[in-house]
C-alpha cells in the first residue's frame, strides 16, 4: 500500500518531531513486561530508542512501505532488532497479547473518521493484555494556532503549506514539492469515549511528556489508558 509519507521517507527526520516524546514512551516501555508494539512507527525514531533501552524487539506497524525501509536501514545501523510489519492500524493482529501498544507522533490523527479511530482503539484493545497499557499524543486544536498557520508557507526542510478546513476538523499538510498528507484533529471527548467504546480506561491524561497537569494552556494530549479490569 503505497502513501503519502511514500514520496518524502527520507526526509522524515527532517521534520521537527518535539523529540521530548521518546524518553515518556521509553519510561512506558521499561514499565511493560511482555510485548512492546508501536502503531504507526514509521522510520523507528521512537522504536529504535526503546528497544535500545529496553533490549527488548519493538514490534512495529506502518503501512508506508519507504517508511518501513528507513526503520528497517536505521535499526541495522543502530545494531537493534524491531519486527517491522507492512499494515493499517485499523486491522491490528498479533499473535499473542501485548503489554504496552503506543502511538506516538501524532499518527492517530492520520484516521480521517471516528469509525476508523473506533475499530483501531478496539483493535488495540483486543491485542492487549488485561493489565496491558495504550498510551498516545494527540495536538489539541487551538484556534489561535490554527489562524496563525492556515494558509502559511512553512520554510523548513521540508517546506510546505498548511491549509485548514475547520468543518472537518482536518488540517491539510501541502508539500511544496507535490503531495498533500492531512490530519483530522479531534477533541478530548472524543478521545474519552472512543477509550469507553473500546474498554480501556483512561491511567493518566497529560498536557506534556514531562507529566505536566492538562490546563487550558497545554497544546498536547498524552493518554496513558489501560485495559478495563487490569
Ligand atoms: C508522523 S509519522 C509518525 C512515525 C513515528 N511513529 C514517529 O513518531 O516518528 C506517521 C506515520 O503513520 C503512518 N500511518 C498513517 N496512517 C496509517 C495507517 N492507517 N496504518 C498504519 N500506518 C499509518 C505513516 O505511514 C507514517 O509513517
Amino acid at each position: 500500500m503505497s502513501s503519502w509519507y511514500d514520496s518524502w521517507a527520507d526526509r522524515y527526520a527532517d521534520w521537527p518531531s518535539g523529540a521530548a516524546d521518546v524518553p515518556f514512551y521509553v519510561g512506558l516501555a521499561r514499565e511493560a513486561e511482555g510485548a512492546l508494539v508501536e502503531l504507526a512507527v514509521g522510520t523507528g525514531r521512537v522504536a529504535i530508542p526503546v528497544a535500545q533501552a529496553t533490549g527488548r524487539r519493538v514490534i512495529g506497524i506502518d503501512s508506508s512501505p519507504a517508511m518501513l525501509a528507513q526503520a528497517r536501514a536505521r535499526a541495522v545501523e543502530e545494531g537493534v532488532e524491531l519486527d517491522l510489519r507492512e499494515g493499517d492500524i485499523r486491522e491490528l493482529e498479533l499473535e499473542a497479547p501485548a503489554a504496552l501498544i503506543y502511538c506516538p507522533g501524532r499518527s492517530l490523527l492520520h484516521l480521517p473518521t471516528w469509525a476508523d479511530r473506533r475499530r483501531c482503539f478496539e483493535r488495540v484493545a483486543a491485542s492487549l493484555r488485561s493489565d496491558g497499557r495504550f498510551a498516545w499524543n494527540a495536538f489539541a486544536f487551538d484556534h489561535h494556532v490554527a489562524s496563525a498557520l492556515d494558509g502559511q508557507h512553512a520554510d523548513t526542510a521540508v517546506p510546505h503549506t498548511n491549509h485548514y478546513s475547520v468543518g472537518d476538523n482536518r488540517v491539510d499538510i501541502a508539500l511544496d514539492d507535490g503531495g498533500t498528507g492531512s490530519l483530522w484533529w479531534a477533541t478530548k471527548n472524543e478521545w474519552l469515549g472512543l477509550l469507553d467504546v473500546a474498554g480501556l480506561r483512561v491511567e493518566a491524561l497529560y498536557g506534556g511528556f514531562a507529566g505536566e497537569p492538562l490546563d487550558d494552556d497545554s497544546r498536547e494530549y498524552v493518554f496513558v489508558a489501560r485495559r478495563s479490569g487490569g
